[in-house]
């Protein structure tokens, strides 16, 4: 098996602050970045230094802060936003700036009005000038995903000229499928001279659900870094949600063949900082971090999760910082958990008196969705009282 290591960039103080209705304060981006870098993040985006004066304040402080992750800034590709991070960062202990411009025919057009040469001059130039400052530039061709092969290539070819260390290509608009967006590697892997030189990048948004997939599909074709949120926030949809792509690496090792360095029993620590700071509740069907990701409701699971967590589980709650299994009580629930349900809240009755209980049990799940630990008391004690008298 390849020990290739993918690294982690991780956006939630950026993209995923994009969120609509998110705004962190310096010192909630300061609480999240320290508990990423014990998540064992290797890159943070801690803000867009040009975009105001806070933001430039807390991507200043976070870069303070942490030791072991390199902090980037975003900038567009001019001269003012490359020396607002570096004003930001000259005092980070590993500091970087993500350089951006939109490279899509879409984007040329609509927002830009700019001719492909011109797009080429001014991203070389860019990367150039970071160089200056900066021992670490990644570079990414906005909805480079909807862009022309062959002019991304060119991107490419002058941004690597330029010195970038990293070339991302980001899917933008969450619009292609895995095998496509695998296939942009592919092709520039193939196609663009130097591209040994960078580590390319892949960063995926949410619109069609498929970021966490076409995250994979891009380390599936070989890149070695990869972006996204914790819980998935960001922009529209979001973003590809970190912890997925972490647990999908770890589950299926011997698929993927890739190492990661983090430390998966933060994952569920990390999910709850990010939800609280952020307001943005994690749903409870949400993947790896939800409430429901590791309980069981119906009778049929129930005894297989009894009988072997294997039967049910692909991985164990404890290895991403989630407590325990739960056997969840409700209506698809059978004697089995009902039972062992009971043990656990201390109690021990012979069979007739399961048998007699889970009657009552069945009829309270059709009055009541949720079984709770006190309607099972008040179940067992109204029994008790019947026999007592
Ligand atoms: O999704 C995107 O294109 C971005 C860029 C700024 C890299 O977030
Ligand atoms: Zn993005």
């Amino acid at each position: 098996m390849s020990s290739r290591t993918v690294q982690f960039f991780d956006t939630t103080l950026r993209d995923g602050e994009q969120s609509p209705g998110v705004n962190l304060n310096v010192e909630e981006k300061v609480e999240i970045a320290l508990q990423l870098e014990k998540l064992g993040i290797q890159v943070i985006e801690a803000g867009f230094a040009a975009s105001s004066a806070g933001d430039r304040e807390a991507v200043r402080r976070v870069g303070e802060a942490v030791h072991t992750p390199i902090v980037v800034s975003l900038a567009r590709a001019v001269d003012v936003d490359i020396d607002a991070a570096w004003d930001a960062l000259k005092t980070a202990t590993n500091p970087g700036v993500h350089i951006f411009l939109a490279t899509s025919p879409i984007h040329r057009q609509y927002k830009l009005n700019m001719t492909k040469e011109e797009i080429l001059n001014q991203v070389e130039a860019a990367v150039r000038y970071a160089k200056r400052f900066f021992p670490h530039v990644e570079f990414s061709p906005e909805d480079g995903g909807r862009t022309e092969l062959d002019f991304l290539c060119q991107v490419a070819e002058r941004v690597i000229e330029a010195g970038a260390d990293v070339l991302n290509i980001p899917d933008t608009v969450g619009y292609l499928s895995p095998q496509e967006y695998g296939n942009i590697f592919r092709h520039l892997k193939s196609h663009v001279n130097g591209i040994e030189k960078v580590k390319l990048s892949a960063h995926c948004h949410d619109d069609l659900g498929m970021a966490t997939a076409n995250t994979l599909a891009a380390i599936e074709a070989g890149v070695e870094q990869v972006e996204g949120t914790i819980n998935g926030i960001g922009e529209r949809a979001g973003n590809a949600a970190l912890e997925e792509v972490a647990m999908a690496l770890a589950t299926r090792s011997t698929y993927y063949g890739v190492k990661t360095n983090l430390q998966l029993a933060e994952i569920a620590r990390t999910s709850r900082i990010v939800s609280k700071m952020t307001g943005m509740f994690v749903p409870g069907n949400k993947a790896v971090v939800g409430a429901n990701a590791f309980a069981h409701e119906s009778g049929i699971h129930q005894d297989g999760m009894l009988k072997h967590a294997s039967t049910y589980e692909i991985m164990r709650p404890e290895t991403v910082g989630q407590a325990d299994t739960r056997l969840v009580l409700g209506k698809h629930s059978g004697r089995h958990a009902f039972r062992d349900k009971l043990v656990q809240l201390g109690y021990a009755f012979n069979d007739q008196q399961i048998n007699h209980l889970f009657h009552r049990f069945k009829e309270l799940t059709d009055r009541k969705k949720l079984i709770e630990d006190d309607d099972l008391v008040s179940l067992v004690e109204e029994r008790i009282g019947d026999e007592e008298e």
